[in-house]
């Protein structure tokens, strides 16, 4: 099992820096902000966008070492905190009251807290991005901001609707995940001033990298084993039709189609249902055909890799692309 650690190895100092970048630029006034924010930011996650951020630096920089490291600070602290940021609203939006195993920020201080703590975040991010003068990559990282948004629209636009389809999934999850990721590995790329065309793959590299990694986050919302700190099910409870109980769907003929949307209509206040589809779904090797569909994501992030000799950095992206796959957080 490819561990998150490995991967940070060739860019671990760069991380150290990243951090205390993050530290100083990223500060509140008064007492209520200040609190929140600090429990914000000290629950972390698994980091990714920064680390692939520091990584496509480092394949575009000589010796593997990131150069340019206050542009290449800059723009992963710019994709971080649009994260944070956007998992705190995702929590109001999503009524969630856990997040990386603790109370989410709504369930501690309350909805319309957590709604300022995520806009404050945004604003201070945009304010240290002009304050620098970069402004190439705040345009650049910034307008993955509405994609995502637009991305939880049609989301929140489908859930309950009862035509839900494949395509309508995948343009959700290349909206509201892919997009991000993409922006970090073109970013990295960016930062670093490597040509557009190396700019282009990486973003291409982020947005198969970023597609996998949603499939595999709904794959592990139906996997009770999942170590991810949010609750199990809570796809079936909000009503999402996602990549594992598509096949589901696409296969029923008109009643048992109409029986399963009826299902999914009842979780948000039936466990039993919950439970129902739950099995459906594992019964109905939906789990198994949406890892294979997964697959051929990790693969053509992995192809846009193969320009690179290769290299400790080449290698930890690539080793990124199986550690999406197989995490189980
Ligand atoms: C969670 O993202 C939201 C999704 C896009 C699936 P991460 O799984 O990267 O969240 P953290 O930062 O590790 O908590
Ligand atoms: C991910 O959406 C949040 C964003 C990409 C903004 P989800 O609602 O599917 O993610 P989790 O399960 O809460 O992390
Ligand atoms: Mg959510
Ligand atoms: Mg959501």
């Amino acid at each position: 099992m490819i561990t998150l650690d490995s991967i940070r190895r060739p860019v671990e100092r760069e991380l150290e820096a990243f951090d205390a970048f993050v530290e100083r630029n990223i500060r509140a006034e008064g007492e209520l902000l200040s609190e929140m924010l600090r429990y914000a930011l000290s629950s972390r996650g698994k980091g990714i966008r920064p680390i692939v951020v520091m990584l496509s630096a480092a394949l575009h920089s000589p010796e593997g070492r990131v150069v340019a490291l206050e542009r290449s600070c800059l723009a992963a602290m710019l994709v971080e905190m649009i994260h944070v940021a956007s998992l705190i609203h995702d929590d109001v939006i999503d009524e969630a009251d856990t997040r990386r195993g603790k109370p989410s920020v709504n369930a501690r201080w309350q909805s319309h807290r957590a709604v300022l703590l995520g806009d404050y975040i945004l604003a201070k991010n945009l304010g240290v991005g002009m304050a620098s003068g970069e402004f190439d990559l705040v345009s650049h990282v910034c307008a993955a901001m509405a994609t995502l948004c637009e991305g939880e629209a049609l989301q929140s636009d489908c859930a309950g609707r009862r035509g839900a389809t494949r395509g309508e999934y995948f343009d959700i999850i290349n909206k509201k995940t892919a997009s991000l990721i993409a922006v970090s590995a073109s970013a990295g790329a960016m930062a670093a001033g490597a040509p557009a065309e190396a700019v282009e793959r990486m973003r291409r590299y982020g947005e198969a990298l970023g597609t996998a990694f949603q499939i595999q986050d709904d794959i592990l919302d139906y996997t009770r084993s999942a170590r991810t700190g949010k609750p199990a099910n809570n796809d079936l409870r909000e009503g999402k039709v996602t990549l594992p109980l598509l096949p589901l769907l696409e296969e029923a003929d008109a009643a048992r189609r109409d029986e399963l949307l009826d299902r999914l209509a009842r979780c948000a206040d039936d466990e039993r249902s919950v439970d129902y589809l739950q099995q459906a779904v594992e019964r109905g090797g939906g789990l198994a055909a949406a890892a294979a569909t997964m697959g051929e994501y990790v693969a053509r992030a992995r192809a846009q890799l193969a320009p690179y000799p290769p290299s400790p950095v080449r290698a930890a992206l690539d080793a990124l692309c199986s550690y999406v796959a197989e995490r189980d957080r």
